[in-house]
């Protein structure tokens, strides 16, 4: 049997897409190779959000190379963002890669991998008509009680240094009905928890006659999902529906990661965020007056081009005032063809690495404080398996979706009570009670 590997980058919609492309090269015929210089098939799904990545994929890369000149036989296709954005000058960069093809054109990739003989002629990308869905592709699911679905492609914000817009294009929202299917055969096949995904989930629905306040209702009401997340949402768009039906449904769980990107009002307008501070923490206090245990997490960039040091300091005390329960920080890197590019004023990356540090050890003892409120409490623990750390322990989420290291004896896909003991900044530990439902 031909046998394929994924090495994927980036975020949750490209693994997502990635378990869609391992679902369809099963459905060729193709096992799973467990590394890759044991596979025929090497794809590599890529992200190009940062400059981090793409350095990343271009060592991947020189080693897939390798394994090539030695055995020339083998298929290297390449997707994702870093392909879309460079997709003209891909195949002269990489003159080796068989095949490319961008976030939108996963579902044309079985027919350009030569459907089923894998006789692979260099095929390019498709256009951006051909953009699909791929919701109806079989999909290969690492956990059996977890699953993500896509809700949308694509977004139509302009944020000054991102590159999203330009590589997975206008947004689109997926049908309804559509999700719904899929949401209630996920049910069926023992999913308990799924993650709503799109770039921008509450813009969700208005090119087809919908809204995410709705989406998020209807799915609530599907039998056997107890959990319903969703990433992310723009805060410009989290209007007072979504906060509603976030209180109201009993599967939506108690956590928004809401990104703020920087706590000064002159920043984000520089980024077209189109949210001022103020704003944004108001629409805290509206979130929280209405879900009380309600868990934040945000996505922060240091350094953006005239960034001053009041301007950071004004990130640092936002941190603080929301008092958020994680962050993801990034030094801003500057992205070809973004506008934030070729502003003025860079900031060297020496006082951009000041910066993250300084703003990491808030971020870390704010988060602390925030795990620390629920020692003595009992969550309710979604199991995932046993602890990366430490086999000999359970690790799971919580609504609020803090991981929780704990002693006790369920199987993965259990709901369990359990009692919190201890808190790191990432991480709380605890000891299994009862098991809520099998
Ligand atoms: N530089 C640094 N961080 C970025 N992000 C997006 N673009 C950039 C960039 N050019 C961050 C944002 C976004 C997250 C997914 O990545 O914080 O929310
Ligand atoms: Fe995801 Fe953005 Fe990276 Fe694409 S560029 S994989 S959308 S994080």
């Amino acid at each position: 049997m031909r046998r394929y590997h994924v090495t994927t980058f980036g975020c949750q919609m490209n693994a997502h897409d990635s378990e869609r492309i391992k679902g369809m090269l099963e459905e060729l015929g193709l096992g799973e190779a467990p590394a890759q210089e044991d596979a025929d098939v090497l794809v590599f799904n890529t992200c190009t959000i940062r400059e981090k990545p793409d350095r990343r994929f271009a060592a991947h890369l020189a080693q897939a190379r390798a394994l090539k000149e030695r055995e020339p036989d083998k298929v290297i296709a390449v997707g994702g963002c870093y392909a879309e954005a460079q997709r003209e000058r891909l195949f002269s960069l990489y003159p080796f890669v068989d095949v490319a093809f961008g976030p939108g054109s996963i579902p044309h990739l079985g027919e350009w991998l030569g459907a089923g003989g894998l006789g692979v002629e260099r095929s390019a990308f498709g256009t951006a008509e051909d953009r699909a869905f791929a919701g109806r592709l079989p999909r290969h699911r690492e956990r059996r009680f977890q699953a993500w679905v896509q809700i949308s492609m694509g977004c139509n914000s302009v944020c000054a240094y991102c590159i999203v817009p330009a590589v997975r294009g206008r947004e689109v929202s997926r049908r309804p009905g559509e999700i719904l299917a899929e949401v209630e055969g996920l049910a069926r096949e023992g999913v308990r928890e799924i993650t709503l995904l799109g770039q921008n989930v509450n813009s969700y629905g208005r090119d087809v006659g919908s809204d995410f306040a709705k989406l998020l209702r209807a799915c609530d009401v599907a039998e056997g999902i107890e959990r319903i997340r969703f990433t992310s949402p723009h805060p410009k768009d989290f209007r007072a529906g979504v906060i509603a039906a976030m209180a109201e449904c009993a599967a939506v769980c108690e956590h928004a990661h809401l990104p703020l990107q920087s706590g000064s009002t002159r920043v984000l307008k520089a980024m077209r965020r189109t949210y001022s501070r103020e704003r944004y923490l108001r629409l805290v206090d509206e979130l929280r007056a209405a879900i009380p245990d309600l868990a934040l997490t945000t996505d922060l960039i240091v350094g953006f081009p005239g960034e001053t040091d009041e301007e950071f300091e004004e990130t640092v005390s936002a941190v603080e005032q929301v008092g958020y329960d994680g962050a993801f920080t990034f030094v801003y890197s500057p992205r070809q063809g973004t506008e934030a590019a070729s502003l003025p004023n860079q900031i060297p990356e020496e006082l951009k690495r000041e910066r993250i540090e300084r703003l990491i050890e808030v971020v870390q003892h704010v988060a602390e404080a925030r795990k620390r409120e629920r020692v003595g409490r009992v969550e309710e623990v979604l199991v995932e398996g046993p602890s990366r750390t430490d086999p000999a322990f359970l690790r799971g989420r919580t609504r609020r979706n803090t991981t929780v290291v704990f002693a006790g004896s369920a199987a993965p896909g259990e709901l369990v009570q359990v009692r919190i003991e201890d808190a790191t900044s990432t991480t709380l530990r605890g000891v299994e009670l009862a098991t809520v439902a099998a």
